[in-house]
């Protein structure tokens, strides 16, 4: 089980054009992380879901999410980059939408699509066909979980959506720790800031 150096090492020698959502997916499958080595970089917190950053390069970035039992993503997307999802330390769902209609004004009409679990034998990827989804640490499992995220390129805003209020909106992105150190507490100022809520992803 490589730690999580090693999954690092091993990612930065696959070359650009070898960055594909197929061939990272199968590097995903064959490096499981060993938990124990993601320790210094976790960080959970009761109020919501926390990311930290754990490497950052010109092609893709490296998170740990931490989720307490029943904290939850908003529905967002990831404005056309791709994203590749692991989860060494207990589960999670994905829930995927479509998306019926939209205009550029903010107004959007979701419909709910498949989920998926993701556990540490099975990690997921986002489909550029259909990118718009939800993570969810379900109150019924009980535990914890951490995720593991590549997203190619690095960005720093992601589009969030309010399916019961026809609505999506841009947000900036928050780190709540880099590289195993905390930030200054980030302010969530964007709409909705329960638990999990906006400005994350
Ligand atoms: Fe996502």
């Amino acid at each position: 089980m490589p730690s999580i150096d090693d999954f690092i090492a091993g990612l930065v020698r696959i070359p650009e054009r070898e960055f594909t959502v197929p061939a990272v997916s199968r590097y995903m499958v064959d490096h499981r992380v060993d938990p124990a080595s993601l320790e210094k970089y976790l960080f959970y917190e009761p109020t919501h879901y926390t990311r930290n950053l754990i490497y950052k390069g010109d092609l893709f970035e490296l998170l740990a999410v931490c989720w307490e039992a029943g904290q939850y993503s908003p529905v967002h997307n990831h404005q056309g980059q791709s994203c590749w999802m692991a989860v060494p330390i207990g589960r999670l769902a994905v829930q995927n939408y479509a998306l019926v209609r939209s205009d550029d004004q903010g107004f959007c009409e979701l419909r709910p699509a498949d989920r998926l679990v993701m556990d540490p034998a099975h990690p997921a990827f986002v489909d550029p066909e259909e990118p718009i989804h939800a993570v969810l640490n379900l109150p019924e499992y009980g535990q914890r979980a951490t995720s593991l995220h590549v997203y190619s390129k690095p960005y720093d805003r992601c589009l969030v959506y309010a399916p019961e209020q026809n609505a999506y909106w841009e947000v900036p992105l928050f780190y709540d720790s880099e590289y195993g150190r905390r930030t200054p507490r980030t302010i969530n100022a964007s709409p909705g800031s329960a638990p999990g809520s906006a400005g994350r992803r």
